[in-house]
């Protein structure tokens, strides 16, 4: 993830920028920057690598000026180099972006129509000269983003700073975090509390949608609609910055909100926005082309990543693939073929079970490649090659951000075996990765419904037992949402085919057994409506998480219907993951119960 900072302030910002950019470090970056104002004049000094190159500039440059912004990229859009680097300027503003503007090409194309001209690859340059052609019409700095803010398609977070204003810093939030500090005579931007903490205690996010406009007498928040709002101002207790929850009541609910952010991130480190291809960022000791089968083996909702993740390897590039938890792979001895691909999940890289069924393949001469969150873990460090979702610490003890991004790596490796087996043409690979580079801006739409979620929960949290239905890749996503549902709220849950309703489960059917369907409008949902019928025709109560499309034709009585933003196919299970943790985040949390640490259960099973 990037980091963002701005100071609009009383002393020479640059330092202290830059001090403030130190504590971003551990989002992870390849380049930084600052950008400041003297006497209405922007300047800037960008480096490529870590801080101590650009201080290294500042040194033998230093820049003046009492209010700046400044930034540490994670390269998606164009190479990690100084050129690349934010800030971004034009002859009226210098801004600085985290994040994915999905539409960029677009945009770009429209601006290059009338004759401007990017000096760099990045998305971000886009957004420096949407605001500055506005400018150029005549509009000031404020209006000039107003008008831009709304073309923009994505998650991200944006900063800016405009020439010949020395007391106008702007800010705004879409999927991305952003938050202002407010001092004395001075205010600032940050992307979170941390990087915020060497000048204030006094912080307030901005909501999704919101945008800033601060100056040092103080900071107006306006909403998407640009009504001016109020959000709530917190004293951060300086202590909590090692995990701060931002202005969540619980890890799990930052977690939930990180995804558009954090999946993103893991998306631009193994696609190419600009080419618009899966590039995957490492040497593979096999070649897809020649592998004649895919054996994966994990735990929990790892596994169930892994469960989504056979559909996809199946279905775009015609290679078998069989599936296990690990506690049973490690012991059924499963004939595997030497120079087969061994296939691990893992958030934590500990767990016993799948490390013990890693060390297995490993024995049998399988190439093992291990999906995991913690680069430095157990697992990553016994496996031949390292697919690392870029998902950020997991703190909740229920895995949701980490689910998404295993989601989004795994994607990323059948296409790129579809890729090499010739099982997918170019077209197609377009196809998929604008599908995916669509995914982070989806899932902001997605979180969107979180206030009917939460109402659905209250009904909810009054039941005993709890059937999730799916096909496809939404069965595994059945599955992982009962998985969820049980882990935090206790209530029982199961998930199952939808398929195989008539051959048990309908016998559980009553007014007393809510039953969540997860049914995009793809090739299965028809079938899935019978199914739906089946339930509603013995009292059953349906909620079901649909689309646009799966809620015009479904003309069933549900409990509630939970319409998701319009997904292609292949991503849907990414995004329809969200109303599937928020479901049973809110239900736990209606009921009083220890969200992020549940009773009996730890983040990472390193026994038996
Ligand atoms: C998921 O919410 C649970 N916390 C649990 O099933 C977890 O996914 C499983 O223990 C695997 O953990 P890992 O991803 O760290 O291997």
């Amino acid at each position: 993830m990037c980091g963002i900072v701005g100071i609009v302030g009383t002393e020479p910002v640059a330092p202290q920028i830059v001090e403030a950019l130190k504590r971003l470090e551990y989002r992870g970056y390849d380049s930084a920057g600052v950008a400041t104002l003297q006497d209405g004049k922007l300047d800037r000094r960008r480096a490529e690598g870590k801080l101590r190159n650009l201080e290294a500039k500042l040194e033998s440059a230093p820049l003046p000026g009492l209010i700046g912004i400044g930034h540490t990229r994670w390269a998606t859009h164009g190479k990690p180099n100084e050129t690349n680097a934010h800030p971004h300027a034009t002859d009226k503003l210098a801004v600085v972006h985290n994040g994915i503007i999905e539409n960029f090409r677009e945009l770009k194309t429209g601006l290059e129509s009338k004759g401007v001209r990017f000096q760099t690859e990045t998305d971000t340059e886009v957004v420096a000269q949407l605001v500055t052609w506005e400018m150029h019409q005549g509009r000031g700095p404020i209006e000039a983003v107003a008008i831009t803010l709304p073309r923009l398609r994505g998650a991200f977070a944006l900063g800016f700073i405009f020439t010949g204003e020395d007391d106008l810093m702007i800010g705004a939030r879409h999927g991305a975090p952003l938050a202002i500090g407010y001092g004395h005579g001075e205010n600032y931007l940050g992307s979170d509390a941390l990087a915020l903490a060497p000048f204030t205690d006094e912080v307030a996010y901005l909501d999704d949608g919101d945008w800033a406009i601060l100056t040092r007498r103080g900071v107006d928040i306006r909403d998407e609609d640009g009504q001016m709002v109020q959000r709530t101002r917190h004293k951060i207790a300086t202590g909590s910055f090692l995990a701060d929850k931002g202005n969540h009541r619980h890890f799990m609910a930052k977690e939930i909100h990180e995804q558009p952010e954090v999946v993103g991130r893991t998306l631009a480190h193994y696609v190419n926005f600009t080419a618009g291809r899966v590039e995957i960022p490492f040497d593979l000791p096999f070649d897809f082309k020649n592998l004649k089968r895919v054996s994966i083996s994990a735990c929990g909702t790892a596994y169930l990543a892994g469960l989504v993740s056979k559909y996809w390897f199946e279905r775009l590039a015609r290679i078998p693939v069989e599936i296990d938890v690990a506690s049973e792979f490690r012991y059924r001895e499963a004939p595997l073929e030497p120079g087969s691909l061994a296939l691990f999940v893992s958030q934590s890289g500990e767990t016993a079970d799948t490390l013990a069924s890693l060390r297995y393949a490993s024995a049998e001469k399988q190439h093992i490649l291990s999906v995991v969150n913690v680069a430095t873990s157990t697992m990553a460090r016994e496996s031949d090659v390292v697919a690392a979702t870029l998902a950020g610490v997991e703190i909740g003890v229920a895995s949701t951000k980490a689910f998404t991004c295993q989601l989004t790596v795994l994607l990323c490796l059948a296409i790129a075996a579809g890729r090499a087996r010739g099982t997918l043409s170019a077209a197609d690979e377009k196809e998929l990765v604008d599908a995916l580079i669509g995914v982070p801006g989806l899932m902001s739409e997605a979180i969107k419904r979180e206030h009917q979620v939460e109402m659905l929960a209250r009904e909810l949290s009054k039941a005993k037992d709890v059937l999730y239905l799916g096909r496809g890749t939404s069965y595994p996503l059945a599955l992982e949402g009962a998985l969820k549902l049980k882990e935090i709220s206790y209530i029982h849950a199961e998930g199952y085919a939808a398929g195989e309703l008539k051959h048990g489960p309908i016998a559980l059917i009553d007014e007393t057994m809510p039953v969540i369907v997860i049914a995009p409008h793809d090739a299965l949902f028809e079938k899935t409506v019978s199914n739906m019928q089946e339930v509603a025709a013995r009292g059953g109560r349906i909620i079901l998480i649909t689309d646009e499309k799966g809620a015009l034709e479904t003309d069933l009585d549900t409990m509630a219907t939970i319409v998701m933003p319009s997904a292609h196919p292949i991503v849907a299970p990414i995004v329809h993951a969200v109303p599937v943790q928020l479901l049973a985040y809110h239900t736990a949390v209606f009921m009083g119960k220890d969200v992020d640490q549940p009773r009996n259960l730890a983040k990472s099973v390193t026994v038996e």
